[in-house]
This record gives structure tokens, C-alpha cells and sequence, in this order.
């Protein structure tokens, strides 16, 4: 998979992508990011990418051309899947989102700033908008960095366990069950027994139905959904 990302703040990403699983998939040659400085296809002498909104409404407005141009390059070398801008209207990211675009071979992130960027490049560019929750952020870079890690975590091969991506919360409708690990009794805080009886079958049905209790009392609209 390709993940090109477009964004006026490209160091943002540095921390991220260095790390843990996004750089296990980078190294494995499973995933390649790129990121565009959204400034180097600004075509006025000041390089500005931004300009006053029409109407007087406050706050500065991201302009077409840069990211246009910007596009059309990507687009010129090979064909994407979705182009999608990361803005706190879209539609909200869950597994389901995560897990059908972990599918996609070529994929284009937007990231915003200021007011917004100008309707028309939703309207003529973009083919899909996210918004990671419903609050504001400084800029789409964190929300960018959040679907990356989604999606590539779920990318074949890049966990080296793969039926722990499987087993995540949300990708069965339920939450995790709780999990342990040594000592067996720490400060005489123990580890249900069941879990060291040995017995896979028993073991199954504890985390099923420890799953299905904590979805009750944390999520319980999960279980409509289901
Ligand atoms: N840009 C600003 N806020 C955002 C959010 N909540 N999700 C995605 N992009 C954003």
C-alpha cells in the first residue's frame, strides 16, 4: 500500500512514523508514506497557500491551485483509491472505515488548516472525508496520523502476530476482554483462576462473555448495533 499526505506540516509525522508498528510496516517494505509540503506547489513569489474568505467571514481559507496541482502530480503517476480530507465534518472513523481502507493499494490524505480549504476542492477533489471525533483540532496532521496507524497496523504481514489484529476491540463488535500477565498474584491481587486452568474451550468462554459484559456496561450501544 501507498499513502501520500499532503500537509503544510510534514515534521508533525516524524514522531509517529519512526516508531512501534508503522515503522515495523515501513521497513517490511508492506507500506510506503510519502509526504508533500503543500507550500512547494504554492505558484505566487510568497509561496502562500492561504488567502481571505469571500463574504468577510473571519479566518483564512486554504486556496485551490497548490493543492490541485499538488493532486493532479500524484494522480499523474498512478491511480488512488480515495482521496480523502481529514476534517472534523466527515464521516466518523471506526474499524469498519479502518479495515475497508487497509484494502486500498493508493491512497491521498488531505490535511487542513485555518478555516478550511476552499468547498471546491471538496466538491471536486476529494471522494471521501474523515473526521477522527467530534472535537477540533489544530490542523488535520494528528487526525492524518491517526487513520495512518489505523489502517496500517491491519495491512497483512506488518503485526507479527496476525490474529492479534483480528482480536482487537471493536473488530467482532465487542470490546476486549481484560488480559493479564505475571505474577500470578502481586501485592495478593490475583488472576482469575480460569485462565490458568489450561482448558482452551473454558478459556474461550470467559473472554467471550468477558467481552460481551464489558461492552454492556462501557459500550452498550455496540450491542444494538450488532
Ligand atoms: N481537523 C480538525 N479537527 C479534526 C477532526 N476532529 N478530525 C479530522 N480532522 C480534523
Amino acid at each position: 500500500m501507498r499513502i501520500d499526505i499532503i500537509t503544510l506540516f510534514p515534521e508533525m509525522f516524524q514522531g509517529p512514523f519512526s516508531e512501534s508498528i508503522i515503522k515495523r510496516g515501513l521497513n517490511k517494505g508492506l507500506v510506503e508514506i510519502h509526504l508533500h509540503q503543500l507550500r512547494d506547489y504554492a505558484t505566487n513569489k510568497h509561496k502562500r497557500v492561504d488567502d481571505y474568505a469571500f463574504a468577510g467571514s473571519a479566518g483564512m481559507v486554504m486556496m485551490i491551485e497548490p493543492i490541485d496541482l499538488c493532486i493532479s502530480f500524484l494522480k499523474e503517476q498512478r491511480s488512488y483509491d480515495e482521496i480523502i480530507y481529514l476534517s472534523p465534518d466527515g464521516q466518523i472513523l471506526n474499524q469498519s472505515v479502518s479495515n475497508k481502507l487497509s484494502m486500498n493499494e493508493n491512497l491521498i490524505l488531505l490535511c487542513g488548516h485555518y478555516k478550511g480549504i476552499d468547498e471546491r476542492i471538496r466538491e471536486h477533489l476529494i471522494t471521501m472525508e474523515i473526521s477522527i471525533g467530534d472535537y477540533v483540532l489544530s490542523g488535520g496532521e494528528l487526525a492524518a496520523a491517526v487513520l495512518t496507524d489505523s489502517i496500517v497496523r491491519l495491512i497483512p504481514g506488518v503485526l507479527s502476530d496476525e490474529s492479534s489484529a483480528l482480536s482487537d476491540s471493536f473488530q467482532d463488535g465487542l470490546v476486549s476482554p481484560p488480559v493479564y500477565t505475571r505474577p500470578r498474584v502481586y501485592k495478593g491481587w490475583e488472576v482469575p483462576p480460569i485462565l490458568l486452568c489450561g482448558d482452551d474451550k473454558k478459556i474461550e468462554a470467559w473472554n467471550y462473555n468477558k467481552a460481551l459484559e464489558r461492552t454492556a456496561q462501557r459500550r452498550p450501544e455496540m450491542l444494538d448495533e450488532k
